[in-house]
């Protein structure tokens, strides 16, 4: 039981790191919770007007989860793995750090994705893309990788994979209520419109 715990712990940490409040407030844009939907994301982070600072956002809220279960594989095997992962996850949506306040956890989501099972990585960014090139809504692309991304890991994975992927999409989904009531409203803001739309 004890790999399975530290394996948790450590991804729980390394998840909680808010890189995109550091990067914004590191890059003088202010605070990114005060800032268009006020998430800690990347997406938030674009509607500062800097897209480096927003590529640097997705890939090291990615990364973060790539390195607790890089080392949870190493040391204690693939099960542990797959707890780093919800670990991670857990740490970025409820950081102890920000009241309990995190991100909604797309990034985290897909570097849980490319760790544990690369090809059900690449395609959930291969569905994120598509509909962010054809809704041109974020938070509408998340959501249809996620919804999307259990069956895949299901045909091209195990079990367990499957029903990790599952628990993550559910808690993204969880994450992302208030922009799910905005995309029933018709509401919700576009990839690159109103930079303070909430
Ligand atoms: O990455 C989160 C995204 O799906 C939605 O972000 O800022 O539009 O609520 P946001």
């Amino acid at each position: 039981i004890l790999p399975f715990i530290l394996a948790l712990v450590l991804g729980y940490i390394c998840g909680s790191v808010p890189f995109g409040l550091i990067l914004t407030r590191a890059a003088g844009l202010g605070d990114i919770r005060n800032i268009g939907s006020g998430n800690i994301g990347a997406t938030n982070v674009l509607r500062t007007g800097n897209k480096k600072v927003a590529a640097a956002t997705l890939v090291l809220d990615a990364l973060k989860a790539v390195l607790p279960i890089l080392v949870a594989r190493y040391f204690w095997g693939e099960e542990p793995a797959m707890l780093a992962a919800f670990g991670a996850f857990l740490g970025h949506c409820f950081p102890v750090w920000l009241g309990f306040k995190g991100g909604k956890g797309v990034a985290v989501m897909i570097g849980s994705l490319l760790a544990l099972a690369w090809p059900v990585g690449l395609i959930f960014c291969a569905v994120w893309l598509l509909i962010a090139f054809t809704r041109k809504i974020s938070s509408l692309s998340a959501l249809t990788a996620a919804a999307t991304a259990p069956i895949f890991a299901y045909v091209l994975g195990t079990d367990r994979l499957a029903l990790t992927v599952l628990l993550l999409a559910l808690l993204l989904f969880f994450q992302h209520r208030e922009n799910i009531a905005r995309l029933l409203k018709g509401t919700e803001p576009r990839i690159g419109g109103e930079k303070t739309a909430a």
